[in-house]
């Protein structure tokens, strides 16, 4: 089978090493992928980036596959355009895409699908937006509705937060059309938790829950990140996974099929769990990045038929068998035999300094000599110049560890994160040992 990988990010080089790990022994291809994916795929950089050329190129090369990573492109319609042209592809079409791309829209699903999440109000002006702070109790949280490359939200304390986000997005329109209308939202309260959900439309699984940290700083302090690092699995209350399964999931995926929203791929559900039970935070329409890094080193299965039978919408067949709780895993969690529950994997970021704000680029790095067994290095934010590997992103790699326990992996993650060099390597000491999310 021949494989094309759409990304450049940590996300997608963890997608490469899982599909290089099928038995199929697929040949893989990356547009334009990064110099982590360049050990399994071939990367196309510069390639086309366009559908027109995508498409070009996938006939050239007889592409039976291809998986979109990031969430512009599929927002874009960019699955739409592919599958017109008779093409396999993982990730939604731009219908179910909007559930992430426009966050008022997936309130009303989630409304008309009964499915808790937290109150909110949309505005257009800024003027109307200011008048119902007065009405409100802070915190409160203020969401540009569009895609803001994980800017967009802020949980504002204060009445003077609360401005500034609001004129950030409406009147200095600093997200552009994606910052045009916000939500403002009730504060929910409680450990944040993803959940990965494989759908064909029809059929669907649950992949190993797991956890990000998204602060720059220990203990949860600091502004937002892209993710900070990353552990999985998650171990929850045993009734828990069936109601997140059940209240969650389940009414979710019926009532894209009742607005006849085609969705193949994977659908990021992030939940808080509040005391009252897990709501509804957002979607993603896309593989979360850092938490794929240490959930898709978790699967039983072989990753490229679960890519393969998704975009195809033959899950069914995948998933024969797989929601038997074989040994260790969850009952009532779909698809719960299709993870090593007695595995664990964690990832901790390597950041260049000053991220999430400026940060220098273009430092060399230095890696470990060969990936071990139990642990190996994601590239995000790296690019080549002539032989040496230097930095380019904020988030530049993660070290990611797998083990029997947590501990362990944790371990082998801070191990392995111990072996990299370059200037201004900056990461958190407490990945995957705090339940990270809003306490009162
Ligand atoms: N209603 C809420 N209550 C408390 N915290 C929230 C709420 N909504 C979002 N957050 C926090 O803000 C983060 C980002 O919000 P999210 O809706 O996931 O937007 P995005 O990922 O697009 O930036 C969440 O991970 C969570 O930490
Ligand atoms: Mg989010």
């Amino acid at each position: 089978m021949n494989v094309l990988v759409v990304g450049s990010g940590g996300r997608e080089h963890a997608i490469v090493r899982q599909l290089a790990a099928s038995p199929q022994k697929p040949r893989l291809f990356a547009c334009p992928g990064n110099p982590g994916t360049a050990d399994n795929a071939t990367n196309l950089d510069p390639g086309p980036n366009d559908a027109a050329g995508l498409v070009a190129f996938c006939r050239s090369r007889s592409i039976d596959l291809v998986i979109v990573g990031p969430e512009d492109p599929l927002i874009a319609g960019l699955a739409d355009d592919l599958r017109r042209e008779g093409l396999a592809v993982f990730g939604p079409g731009a219908m179910g895409a909007r559930l992430e791309g426009d966050k008022e829209f997936a309130k009303e699903v989630l409304a008309s699908a009964e499915v808790p999440t937290a109150h909110y109000h949309a505005f257009s002006s800024a003027e109307s937006a200011l008048k119902h702070l007065d009405k409100i109790d802070l915190p409160v949280v203020i969401k540009a509705c569009g895609a803001a490359q994980g800017k967009g939200v802020a949980v504002c304390a204060t009445r003077e937060e609360a401005e500034a986000h609001i004129h950030t997005c409406l009147r200095d329109q600093a997200f552009g059309q994606s910052g045009l209308r916000i939500l403002m939202e009730d504060c929910l309260y409680g450990t944040e938790l993803s959940v990965l959900v494989v759908t064909d439309g029809q059929d669907y699984c649950l992949l190993a829950p797991s956890r990000d940290h998204k602060r720059i700083g220990e203990q949860d302090q600091g502004p937002n990140t892209g993710g900070m690092g990353a552990f999985a699995p998650v171990a929850l209350p045993s009734d828990l996974y069936a109601e997140i399964d059940t209240r969650i999931v389940l009414p979710i995926l019926a009532e894209l099929r009742r607005r006849d929203i085609p969705y193949r791929g994977v659908l990021y559900v992030g939940l808080m769990l509040t005391a009252g039970g897990p709501q509804v935070l957002e979607f993603n329409c896309r593989f979360g990045d850092p938490e794929t890094q240490v959930v898709l080193p978790l699967y039983r299965g072989d990753f490229l038929d679960l890519c393969w039978t998704t975009a195809t919408g033959e899950l069914g067949r995948h998933l024969q068998g797989a929601h038997r709780p074989e040994g260790t895993g969850p009952t009532g969690w779909t698809g719960s035999g299709l993870t090593s529950w007695d595995r664990h994997a964690v990832v901790v970021v390597g950041a260049a300094d000053g991220y999430p704000g400026p940060y220098a680029q273009g430092r060399p790095i230095e890696l470990p000599d060969a990936n071990s067994d139990g642990g190996w290095i994601i590239h995000a934010g790296t690019r080549r110049d002539d032989r040496q590997l230097v930095t380019c992103g904020g988030r530049v790699l993660g070290a990611v560890g797998v083990g029997p326990s947590l501990d362990a992996a944790r371990q082998k993650a801070y191990d392995l994160l111990d072996q990299v060099h370059f200037e201004g390597l900056t990461f958190r000491r407490d990945i995957a040992r705090t339940g990270e999310g809003v306490r009162k």
